[in-house]
C-alpha cells in the first residue's frame, strides 16, 4: 500500500501540520506501508488558469510547465493525505493551489451520482482514497465544520472514499519546544503514530482511538493562557527592540 501525503503548509517542515504527518505516517510505516510526505510549499504550482485545455487541447495534461505534472504522478497512489492548516476556516491558498490542478484527472463530460447529482467521470485508472489531516489555532471541534463539509464534497466529485479524518483543534503547540508540553505531545504524537497503523492494518482509525485523538491535548484554558502569554512577550520584545 503507498500513502502520499501533500502537506499544504507554509511552514513546511518546522509547521505544527508536519508533526502530525511525520507521527501518521510513521505509524503506517510500521505497518507495512509505503509512504512519502511531500512539502507543497518547496514546490512550483501556479494556481490554474481555467485555460481548459487539459480537457480539450491537451487531453489529462495541463499546459502550464511546473512541478504539478509531477505531483500528479503521485496523486495515483493508493491513499492520499490531504494536509493543512486552517486558514480563514478553509484549506490553505498553497492546499488549494493544488487541489484546483487536479483537473485534468477528469473527464470534461457529466454524468450523474447515486444521488443524482452531477459529477464530472476520473479520467484513468482508480482515484485515490483519502486521509484528512488539520489543525487549527483555536480550540473547539466547530473550527473544522469548513474542511469536514468540504473534503466530502471533493470525495464526491472524484469519486474517493474518505478513510480517515484527523482534526486537531488547539494545535498551536504541535511544533513548540516547551518542556512542559514535552509529555502531553509525546502522549499525542504516539496517538497518531497509532492511528496511522490502524489505517494499514483495518482500512480505518477505530473509534477508541479516535476518540483519544480529539480530546484536548492539554485543557483548552492553559492552551490559550500560554498562547496569549507568548503573545505578550513576542510585542514586548519588538516594543523593546525599537
Ligand atoms: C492566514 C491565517 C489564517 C488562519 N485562520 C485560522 C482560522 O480560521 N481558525 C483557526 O483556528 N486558526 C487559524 N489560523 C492558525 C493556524 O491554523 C495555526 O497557526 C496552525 O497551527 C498552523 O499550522 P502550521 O504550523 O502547520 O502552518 C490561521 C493562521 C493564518 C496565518
Amino acid at each position: 500500500m503507498k500513502i502520499v501525503a501533500f502537506n499544504g503548509s507554509p511552514h513546511g517542515a518546522a509547521g505544527n501540520t508536519h508533526v502530525m504527518v511525520e507521527n501518521f505516517l510513521a505509524g503506517a510505516r510500521k505497518a507495512g506501508a509505503e509512504t512519502e510526505n511531500i512539502l507543497l510549499v518547496d514546490k512550483k504550482i501556479r494556481h490554474c488558469s481555467g485555460c481548459m485545455a487539459c480537457w480539450f487541447k491537451t487531453p489529462g495534461k495541463c499546459v502550464v510547465q511546473d512541478d504539478m505534472e509531477e505531483l500528479l504522478e503521485k496523486y495515483s497512489a493508493d491513499i492520499v493525505v490531504f494536509a493543512t492548516p486552517l486558514y480563514v476556516d478553509n484549506v490553505t491558498g498553497i492546499m488549494k493551489n493544488f487541489m484546483d490542478r487536479i483537473l485534468p484527472r477528469l473527464e470534461p463530460f457529466i454524468e450523474k451520482d447515486e444521488n443524482g447529482e452531477c459529477k464530472h467521470p476520473w479520467r484513468t485508472g482508480h482515484s485515490p482514497d483519502f486521509v484528512v489531516i488539520s489543525n487549527c489555532g483555536f480550540t473547539g471541534m466547530e473550527h473544522f465544520q469548513v474542511l469536514k463539509l468540504l473534503f466530502r464534497r471533493i470525495a464526491r466529485n472524484t469519486g474517493s472514499r474518505i478513510l480517515a479524518e484527523i482534526y486537531r483543534d488547539g494545535g498551536g503547540i504541535l511544533a513548540s519546544p516547551m518542556l512542559i508540553l514535552k509529555p502531553f505531545l509525546m502522549h499525542y504524537n504516539k496517538l497518531l503514530r497509532k492511528a496511522g497503523g490502524e489505517l494499514v492494518t483495518d482500512g480505518r482509525i477505530s473509534d477508541g482511538t479516535q476518540a483519544k485523538l480529539e480530546k484536548p491535548i492539554i485543557p483548552p484554558e492553559q492552551y490559550i493562557k500560554i498562547g496569549n502569554k507568548n503573545v505578550t512577550e513576542e510585542l514586548q520584545k519588538l516594543e523593546k527592540e525599537k
